[in-house]
């Protein structure tokens, strides 16, 4: 296959990025990523000198890139994880969101159909759309999400998601495009830009800084370890029925101030038994002292959570990292690789919080 796979510098494209040019050597790669501030090249380091990839900056919302891409790559398969991701920026600047998330996945289809439809069949192509399951908007107390619960997307960014959902569904219907979609929970794990809840925490955590609660706290996500994720994309991309959805989760349920709290602990835990990490983040007392409830986000959804059974049932996927592991191995990635995320906190990051919140990192 040759694979294109935009937004492969970003936290969960460069994660799949690396799982599969190191599982599938026979398989050629192409990583289109425009390096907005989420994007970074170091996410890559791992498999810079593997033979069987090639990076191009640019952008999905390109239509002449797009088509040079799709013609000197002779590209058969896609995987698109380009967007703007962050529901806070959706609520402050949301055109890019338009841009990107939804130009930017009609002008990838556009790309794709007219390459593909230049071929005697649509035989060994396929464009694997990931999504998210904010697209079906809030739960209550109780439920979870399946496959068929009708789209109510709340922020700009879920609206934007579900806006390229609709359209990668309709290529399909319409054009005959074999696409799949994924709709999964919140990621964690390497190579999360650190303005997600559990990079911010990990690192206000490190440097004895506030640890900010958006309103009670008492909202409810389900998390899910990013190479559990790289896994279903992988099985979706190979063996999903076209033109189906799947739902990906982690079947972990979490209020945000009890995952808060638990990488308090595993903080104080990890500087309690190692002395060179006490001395760089020294703090007395407990980390959980710096939780400080803050202004609550504009339309927070309630609750997240995810029915994976079909994905399941159909492609035998399912999660194997517990939170309690998967959480650890973050912190310790964090914890070893300092120059990424200092680097990421003293550049454009550094500006744009200061514009937003007034104040510095
Ligand atoms: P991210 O913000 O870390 O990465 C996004 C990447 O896309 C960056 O490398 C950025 O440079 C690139 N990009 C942005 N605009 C682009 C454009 N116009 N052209 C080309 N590249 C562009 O995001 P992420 O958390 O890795 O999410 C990746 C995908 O997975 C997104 O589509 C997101 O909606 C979806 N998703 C994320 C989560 C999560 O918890 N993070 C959960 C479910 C689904
Ligand atoms: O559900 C999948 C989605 O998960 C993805 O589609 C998005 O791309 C991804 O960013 C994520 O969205 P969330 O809004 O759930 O993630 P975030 O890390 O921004 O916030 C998680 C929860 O923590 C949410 O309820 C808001 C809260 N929060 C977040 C931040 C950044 C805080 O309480 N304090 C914070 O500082």
């Amino acid at each position: 296959m040759n694979i294109l796979i935009t937004g492969g510098a970003g936290f969960i494209g460069s994660n799949f990025a690396i799982y599969m040019i190191n599982t599938y050597p026979e398989d050629r790669f192409v990583i289109l990523d425009k390096l907005t501030y989420a994007g970074n090249l170091e996410n890559l380091k791992g498999v810079e000198d593997a033979g069987n990839y090639k990076f191009v900056k640019g952008d999905i919302t390109d239509p002449v890139l797009l088509q040079k891409v799709f013609k000197e790559e002779a590209i058969n398969t896609v995987v698109n994880f380009a967007a703007e991701s962050h529901v806070d920026r959706s609520i402050t600047g949301p055109a890019e969101f338009i841009d990107t998330n939804i130009v930017g996945t009609f002008t990838l289809l556009e790309a794709a159909r007219k390459s593909w439809q230049e071929r005697s069949s649509m035989e060994g192509v396929r464009f694997l759309h990931v999504s998210t399951d904010e697209v079906y908007g809030s739960l209550g107390k109780t439920g979870l999400f399946t496959e068929t619960t009708p789209f109510s997307p709340n922020s700009p960014y879920a609206a934007s998601k579900a806006s390229s959902d609709h359209l990668v569904r309709a290529y399909h219907h319409t054009y005959g495009i074999p696409v799949v979609t994924t709709n999964c929970s919140n990621n964690y794990g390497p190579y999360q830009f650190p303005e997600k809840l559990i990079p911010l925490m990990v690192l206000n955590a490190f440097k004895g800084k506030p640890l900010p609660v958006y309103g009670d706290g008492k909202n409810v996500r389900d998390w899910l370890y990013v190479e559990d994720h790289c896994r279903a994309i992988d099985l979706a991309l190979r063996n999903g029925r076209l033109g189906e959805t799947y739902n990906v989760g982690g079947n972990n349920e979490w209020k945000n101030i009890d995952i808060v709290n638990l990488l308090c602990t595993q903080v104080d835990e990890a500087c309690a038994s190692d002395t060179e990490l006490s001395g760089k983040y020294p703090f007395k007392g407990s980390r959980k002292e710096l939780i400080t409830f803050v202004k609550d986000r504009p339309g927070h959804d309630m609750r997240y959570a995810i029915d994976s059974t079909k994905i399941s049932e159909e492609l035998g996927w399912s999660p194997v990292e517990s939170f309690e592991t998967g959480l650890k191995k973050t912190i310790d990635w964090y914890i070893n690789n300092e120059p990424w995320w200092e680097r990421i906190l003293s550049g454009e990051y550094a500006r744009y919080y200061e514009s937003q919140y007034g104040t510095g990192l």
